[in-house]
């Protein structure tokens, strides 16, 4: 059969597919998950998951599975150096704490170990825990907004669980619910109330509210999101220019940078399958056989180690065919990740040199600074996104697209300002 008659054919059952959750999502909002007798409450505030675990045993002993270290082509679980896999990174993030600590991710049970064992650089204070224990929404009732500007160390030695159940369900009747404040808070603006979301919209929203773009207020360190304008990164490039933001001076082209962290939701967003009506854990929780009964895996890891259970559900074209079209897409990405890292490296190089001569145009050295925070902001918006670019393929290219242009353009200013042609 051609490819094109394959995809005709997968497209209404993954319809019905989407369409029957969604129904059933909408009925279930406010009550527990389907198919699921509450028999013993969890006490309220319970942070240690191990005690959870107790009364579901099945989830638990997938949520263990987060122990597990092993690689993909692009992924995995391994905490391996970027710096030394990509050595521009170096020069990208010179002057701040990513470029001389910066490692892939790996499971949710080690969020606490390597948020403690990273560079201090990396850590301007307590607020940087938000995402890394299940134990910060309690603290942040305990101690209001203090908590987010308290020493690091002070906060670190406050916790003792890492990610864990009560980050995403309702102790009373397991429900899925969001916890994070500066998720709802920022939601809210945007005229969306994510308490009162239906079952469809936490199976993202859970995942939304860690797996994002954030940044710090400058004073009170409080965790916030430039969504105001939407989620593209046009949106969030206009909302830190309008608060005339910056994350850090670059030594080197003394431009003004951003620093993009992890945006899996707003990058996902415009993607094929979030277009379509899938959620993160259609993908990465999907059913999972225990026993006599399937139960939603709590491990979270690259799909592609249980491509059957994820993507099976709704593609018919095989795994091989699948993966190869996801390594197709990740293959292209990187490679226009590291055209542009290195092409940024080059503006930046011309830049220093240009600030260097003693009668360059002034003006235009800001253009190519200016271009320079662009382009590595375009750049990092794919980099520091972890699925190398499979999450929204056409996404991941303009955004790249934009980066290599901006940085030739960062280039061609910087030799105009050194050669002061006016
Ligand atoms: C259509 C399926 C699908 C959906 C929906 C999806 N993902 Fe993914 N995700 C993938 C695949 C495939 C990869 C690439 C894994 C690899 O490279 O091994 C990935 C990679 C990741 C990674 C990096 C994993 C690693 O091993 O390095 C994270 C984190 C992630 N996704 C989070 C999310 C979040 C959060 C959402 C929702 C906002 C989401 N994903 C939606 C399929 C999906
Ligand atoms: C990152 C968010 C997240 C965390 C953390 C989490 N869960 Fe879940 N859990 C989910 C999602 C999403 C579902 C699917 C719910 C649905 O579709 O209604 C789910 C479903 C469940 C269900 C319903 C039955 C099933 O398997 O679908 C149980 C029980 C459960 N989780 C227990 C736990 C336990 C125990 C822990 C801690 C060890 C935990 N969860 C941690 C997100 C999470
Ligand atoms: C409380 C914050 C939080 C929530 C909620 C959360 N994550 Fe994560 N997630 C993290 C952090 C932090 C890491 C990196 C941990 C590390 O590297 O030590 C991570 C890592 C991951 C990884 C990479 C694992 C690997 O082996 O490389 C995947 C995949 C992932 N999360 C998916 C999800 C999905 C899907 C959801 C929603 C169902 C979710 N996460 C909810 C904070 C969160
Ligand atoms: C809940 C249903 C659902 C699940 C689960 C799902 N997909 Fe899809 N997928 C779709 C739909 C719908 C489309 C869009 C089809 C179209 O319009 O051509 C799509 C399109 C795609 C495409 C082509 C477009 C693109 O963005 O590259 C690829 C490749 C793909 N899926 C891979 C995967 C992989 C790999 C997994 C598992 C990790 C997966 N899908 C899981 C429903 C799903």
């Amino acid at each position: 059969m051609s490819k094109k008659g394959k995809l005709f054919l997968m497209v209404p059952a993954a319809m019905v597919l989407v369409a029957a959750a969604m129904i059933t999502g909408c009925a279930q909002s406010s009550t527990g998950p389907p198919g699921l007798s509450i028999t013993r409450e969890i006490p309220e505030n319970e942070t240690d998951s191990a005690v959870w675990g107790k009364y579901y045993p099945s989830q638990y002993s997938s949520y263990l599975k987060n122990k597990e270290e092993s690689k993909t082509e692009y992924g995995g679980s391994v905490r391996e150096s970027k710096l030394d896999e990509f050595p521009y990174l170096r020069q990208l993030f010179a002057g701040m704490g990513f470029g001389e600590d910066y490692n892939e991710e790996r499971g949710h049970t080690y969020s606490l170990i390597d948020i403690r064992e990273i560079n201090a650089k990396r850590k301007p204070g307590g607020t940087c825990m938000t995402c890394k224990s299940t134990e910060v929404p309690g603290l942040i009732k305990k101690l209001g907004v203090k908590y987010y500007s308290m020493p690091f160390d002070e906060v670190s030695k406050l916790v003792k669980h890492p990610i864990g159940c009560l980050d995403c369900h309702d102790p009373k009747t397991m429900a899925l619910r969001v916890t994070r404040p500066a998720f709802i808070e920022a939601m809210r603006r945007r005229g969306k109330d994510v308490t009162q979301a239906s079952r469809q919209e936490l199976r993202q929203y859970v995942c939304a509210q860690c797996h994002n773009e954030y940044y710090f207020h400058k004073q009170s360190k409080e965790v916030d999101h430039p969504w105001d304008n939407g989620f593209e990164p046009e949106d969030a490039e206009k909302y830190y220019n309008d608060k005339k933001f910056t994350d850090w001076i670059h030594p080197k082209s003394g431009a003004e940078m951003l620093k993009v962290q992890h945006p899996e939701w707003e990058h996902n967003y415009g993607g094929t399958h979030y277009t379509a009506g899938v959620t993160c854990s259609d993908c990465h929780m999907p059913y999972i056989r225990e026993g006599a009964s399937k139960v939603s895996s709590h491990w979270w890891t690259s799909p592609l180690k249980t491509m059957d259970q994820s993507c099976g559900v709704c593609h018919r074209e095989g795994n091989d065919w699948l993966k190869s079209r996801v390594l197709n897409t990740q293959k292209r990405t990187q490679e226009l990740l590291d055209t542009a890292g290195n092409d940024i490296v080059v503006a930046i190089n011309a830049i220093e040199k240009a600030g260097k001569s003693p009668d360059v145009d002034r003006k235009r050295l800001a253009d190519a600074r200016n271009l320079h925070r662009r382009a590595q902001f375009y750049w990092d918006w794919v980099s520091a996104e972890n699925s190398t670019g499979f999450h929204n393929p056409q996404g991941a290219m303009h955004s790249l697209g934009k980066a290599i242009d901006l940085a030739r353009q960062a280039q061609v200013a910087a030799s105009q300002a050194a050669a002061n042609l006016r």
